[in-house]
């Protein structure tokens, strides 16, 4: 038996409703494969913040450095800003720990329509590498001349080799993976400093793994093919920012918010990871429990994997593609009528058969 100790932040609204049900699904893929959990709850949301003026208490880091992993629901509710969750909470643990990958598979399932023509079941099927920690999203700049008619902002980006390389060789790893084909994302003919550095380094990564076939596409032309061909791509490799918007796009390509997930790695394994799904706490529906918990269960999955336990992964989003296809146990947003837990004991039922 290995035992992982999982740090559990379920966040607000439908976070605390998914979060749950993710761990019903780890139990039950942990006792068909000799694995065993000490979970941990926190409390840290955005609900915290309103009581207690911060999102998480001060050696909250510190808390959480203790565990193997950390699956986070959703954070956000009404009345308080986004950068407040993202600044107090997601943004730190993503830099503290190193979590330099942001994952996010894309899959088309039978039963899931795409808004997409083109985009069929099985067909459609990659992963956009986003790079988590550096490049546009930086720290530093300012504003000056506030009030007058010369106001003015400064924002640089920041692209550092190690940074390019870590976050490239991830990707070109993870092709050799999956089905060898590699597409950087890039704008260096507009962009011409950090985005041809971006490139050049991408290209002495790519030197290193040749059984990878790989391209570069600039970001604008790139947007457009995940909408008229999705099915050419298999990894994906982006700067933060470019990254940021193509899996946006992509978990629209794949037809529903509620299904799509996310990694935060850190590939070292010197930190723990953090899993959590794309979607927010959608305060719209908290609290009905007709919350779509796919996306949470498939980070749920992508943690496994990352633990060392790819066939217990393997079984969750196999009995997930069933659970989709069969169309008589769906959630609200997906056009059936089952609860969180309806959804739930059905994909038990099928995890159990696998
Ligand atoms: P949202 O993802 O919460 O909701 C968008 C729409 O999709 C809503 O109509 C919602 O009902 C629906 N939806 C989302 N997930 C669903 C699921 N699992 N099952 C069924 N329907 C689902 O995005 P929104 O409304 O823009 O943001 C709401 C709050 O969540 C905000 O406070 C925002 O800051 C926060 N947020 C947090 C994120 C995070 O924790 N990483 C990510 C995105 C938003
Ligand atoms: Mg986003």
């Amino acid at each position: 038996m290995t035992t992982h100790r999982i740090a559990l932040i379920p966040g607000d609204g439908i976070g605390t409703e998914v979060v749950p049900a993710a761990c019903r699904v780890l139990k039950r893929a942990g006792s068909r494969h000799g694995i065993d959990w000490d979970f941990e709850e926190f409390d840290w949301s955005c609900e915290r913040y309103t009581r207690e003026g911060s999102m998480m208490p001060e050696d909250g880091l510190e808390q959480l450095g203790a565990h193997d992993a950390i699956l986070l629901g959703a954070v956000g509710y009404p009345g308080v800003p986004d950068h407040v969750s993202l600044w107090g909470l997601l943004i730190p643990i993503r830099r503290a720990f190193r979590q330099y990958v942001n994952l996010r598979p894309i899959r088309v399932f039978q039963g899931v329509p795409s808004p997409v023509r083109d985009a069929h079941p099985g067909e459609v099927d990659f992963v956009v590498v986003r790079e988590n920690v550096e490049g546009e999203y930086g720290e530093i700049g300012g504003r000056l001349n506030r009030g007058f008619p010369d106001e003015m902002a400064v924002q640089e980006s920041v692209f550092t080799r190690a940074g390019v390389t870590r976050v490239a060789e991830y990707a070109f790893g993870l092709a050799e993976r999956r089905r060898g084909r590699l597409t950087s994302a890039t704008k260096s003919n507009g962009i011409v400093h950090t985005m041809p550095f971006w490139d050049e380094i991408v290209a002495e990564v790519a030197a290193g793994h040749d059984k990878v076939a790989w391209d570069q596409e600039h970001i604008d032309a790139l947007a457009a093919k995940f909408v008229l061909d999705p099915s050419r791509f298999d990894v994906v490799v982006a700067s933060n920012l470019f990254g940021d918007i193509l899996s946006d796009l992509a978990a629209a390509v794949a037809g529903s918010i509620g299904i799509a997930p996310s990694a935060n790695l850190n590939p070292e394994r010197a930190y723990p990871s953090m899993f959590e799904p794309v979607h927010g706490s959608a305060p719209d529906i908290a609290g009905r429990g007709i919350a779509n918990p796919v996306g949470a269960i498939w980070s749920a999955a992508l943690m496994l994997d990352h633990l060392g336990h790819p066939e217990a992964a393997e079984d969750i989003t196999s009995a997930l593609t069933a659970a989709l296809a069969s169309a008589d146990v769906l959630t609200p947003d997906l056009g059936g009528t089952a609860s969180t837990d309806e959804f739930t004991d059905h994909l038990l039922g099928l995890l159990d058969e696998a």
